[in-house]
């Protein structure tokens, strides 16, 4: 149960003033009968329309967004403007989960289930990245090696094994940490640069074709149930 109130916020991204305000102008309805206070409660098996509209309540919301680069991964910044901006949802309390740099492109997931970006992140889940990682130089044989055993990028530890292969001129890196400019600097420490990166996957969650650059979409079912271990 949940005060109808809370409800129109959620399901619409306003807040509790606003949601007052249509309730109050009597252009919300439980069950197709007009209702006025905002503190009536609202069940599970109930149906509420805003001006006859029927509105879906989900606790939380999980975006994919395909980020072009020119934009930061963060929810506000004072100098560029941010992933946060390509979204057009209103829920206050989005955030991405992790960061690719400026001129990354790629998947990134957008939620407000803190629980889902905590777990997501966590070095002990193991979550895998995939990058596609254009080089200035040729990555040789000797490279892929190094890159997939660990390498020495200046922190404490080495980088943990990953994985690394050829894809036509490009390598396919996948890492299960996510140090500050990881990919960069791993690229670095054997002598070379990135010219271009772009995240193809995270964990279950990969680009398709339904998403351009700048585009996002809300997860799909089967990919919610696939996120189920990090819930
Ligand atoms: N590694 C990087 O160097 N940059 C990113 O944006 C993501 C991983």
């Amino acid at each position: 149960m949940i005060r109808l109130d809370g409800y129109l916020c959620t399901c619409k991204g306003l807040t509790r003033s606003e949601a007052k305000k249509l309730i109050k102008e009597k252009r919300v309805s439980i069950n197709d009968s007009i209702v006025s206070d905002p503190s009536c409660k609202v069940n599970d098996d109930d149906t509420v329309k805003l001006d006859g509209e029927i509105l879906i309540f989900e606790e939380y919301v999980y975006i994919i967004l395909n980020k072009p680069s020119g934009y930061v991964t963060a929810r506000t910044d004072s100098k560029n403007p941010t992933v946060m901006d390509l979204i057009g949802e209103k829920r206050k309390d989005l955030s991405p989960v992790g960061r690719l740099d400026i001129d990354t492109e790629g998947i990134l997931l957008i939620t407000d289930n803190g629980k889902l970006n905590h777990n997501m992140l966590s070095p002990s889940k193991h979550v895998d990245k995939c990058y596609l990682v254009r080089c200035a130089h040729e990555v040789s044989d000797e490279d892929i090696d190094h890159l997939k055993n660990g390498v020495d990028i200046g922190d404490d530890k080495p980088t943990l094994p990953a994985k690394c292969e050829r894809s036509d001129d490009n390598i396919l890196l996948t890492i299960q940490e996510g140090r500050y400019h990881q990919v960069k600097r791993m690229l670095a420490a054997t002598g070379n640069e990135v010219v271009y990166l772009k995240r193809l996957s995270f964990g279950p969650l990969s680009l398709d074709d339904s998403l351009n650059l700048g585009e996002y979409r809300k997860l799909n079912k089967e990919e919610l149930e696939s996120l189920k271990e990090y819930l």
